[in-house]
């Protein structure tokens, strides 16, 4: 089966990160597995955004974020908590939207394309855990300086929303 991933021009951003929300929920549907979700959603991700050159996930491994599927050219493989942009939003439990990575003190730079980079934090929830707890974070690179705005943030976040509750099964 081939996936149409739809065409977005992204510049009326709130409706068109709500069509790319429903296409998510579509194309999750009936599946939990962690690393097909989290392959089909960095690729719909890719494709549909413009002016990205990663886009992709670490997963918490023990004290350290280790790279699961994603989009762009090969990338670090472990990144320790508080490290990095990655690290840095994982153990402030928030989205960090970066406009010049070369001014965030600790980026670390896996493609020198990237100028300009947006970390979500993924929580899950379980009844074995009080409250949620961090499954990893979504990252997205751009070549762009300051590409991400609070618009994207709250599309992406939404669309993580969305990848993370299709793994309850
Ligand atoms: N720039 C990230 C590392 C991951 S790559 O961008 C794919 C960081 O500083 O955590």
């Amino acid at each position: 089966m081939s996936q149409a991933i739809a065409r977005y021009e992204f510049i009326h951003k709130a409706a068109d990160y709500a069509s790319l929300a429903r296409e998510l929920q579509s194309l999750l549907f009936g599946e939990h597995d962690l690393i097909a979700n989290a392959a089909n959603t960095t690729a719909l991700i890719y494709h549909a955004l413009p002016d990205l050159n990663w886009c992709g996930v670490y997963l918490l491994r023990g004290k350290e974020l280790i790279v699961g599927p994603f989009q762009g050219k090969p990338a670090c493989v472990h990144i320790p908590l508080g490290k990095g942009v990655c690290g840095t939003a994982a153990v402030e439990r928030k989205t960090i939207v970066v406009p010049d990575v070369h001014a965030f003190p600790g980026h670390i730079a896996c493609d020198a394309a990237s100028r300009s980079e947006i970390v979500i934090p993924l929580f899950g929830s379980s009844a074995r855990t009080e409250g949620d707890y961090l499954l990893g974070v979504l990252d997205l690179d751009s070549p762009k300086p300051a590409r991400f705005d609070e618009e994207d943030r709250r599309g992406l976040e939404a669309l993580a929303a969305i990848f993370v509750k299709s793994l309850c099964a």
